[in-house]
């Protein structure tokens, strides 16, 4: 995982062996435990779900382009937690707090967004230690995502 090995909040993650450049990791990766790209995908997709009814976070998205999106957020996960590098090689480096600083993300809009990957997560009946890893990071990360106080 040499391309975000950096995550949100500065925090280095644990480095991942790739069979290839940007190929799926070598050895036994969350992502394969939890059930692979399926699982990845039904999360996200579960997600948008939520955010298309969302009246904080829906106008920030692009609404012609839901699809683009959920690939993007599905692109990145699997990546992320061991699966293939297609993300990177398709976006380049994530430099996720770059790509949001466009977006008014404050404290309200954060804790939409977790509302709905609250649910999202719940829906896919992990175990309770692997929910609490995904979990653990995608609370980490929406807070590193912050980026005005501005109401
Ligand atoms: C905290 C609240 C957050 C808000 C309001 C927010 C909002 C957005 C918006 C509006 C986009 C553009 C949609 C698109 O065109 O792809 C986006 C993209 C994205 N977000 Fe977030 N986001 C938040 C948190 C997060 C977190 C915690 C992560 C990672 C765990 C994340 C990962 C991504 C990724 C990977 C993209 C696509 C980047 C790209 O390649 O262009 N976001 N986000």
């Amino acid at each position: 995982m040499t391309e975000n090995a950096e995550i949100p909040g500065g925090q280095k993650s644990p480095i991942i062996l790739r069979v290839t450049e940007h190929g799926e990791a070598a050895t036994g990766s969350f992502y394969e435990k939890v059930g692979g790209r399926a699982t990845f995908e039904r999360l996200v997709r579960h997600f948008y779900e939520g955010v298309r009814t969302d009246p904080v976070l829906w106008p920030m998205y692009p609404e012609q382009d839901l699809e683009g999106a959920i690939q993007r957020l599905t692109g990145f996960l699997e990546q992320y937690w061991g699966g293939p590098g297609t993300y990177s090689e398709q976006r380049g480096h994530p430099r996720l707090r770059m790509r949001h600083a466009p977006f008014k993300v404050n404290q309200q809009a954060r804790d939409h967004w977790l509302s709905h990957m609250r649910t999202a997560v719940d829906s896919l009946g992990l175990s309770p230690l692997d929910d609490a890893t995904l979990w653990g990071y995608l609370d980490r990360a929406a807070q590193a995502m912050v980026n005005t106080f501005e109401e």
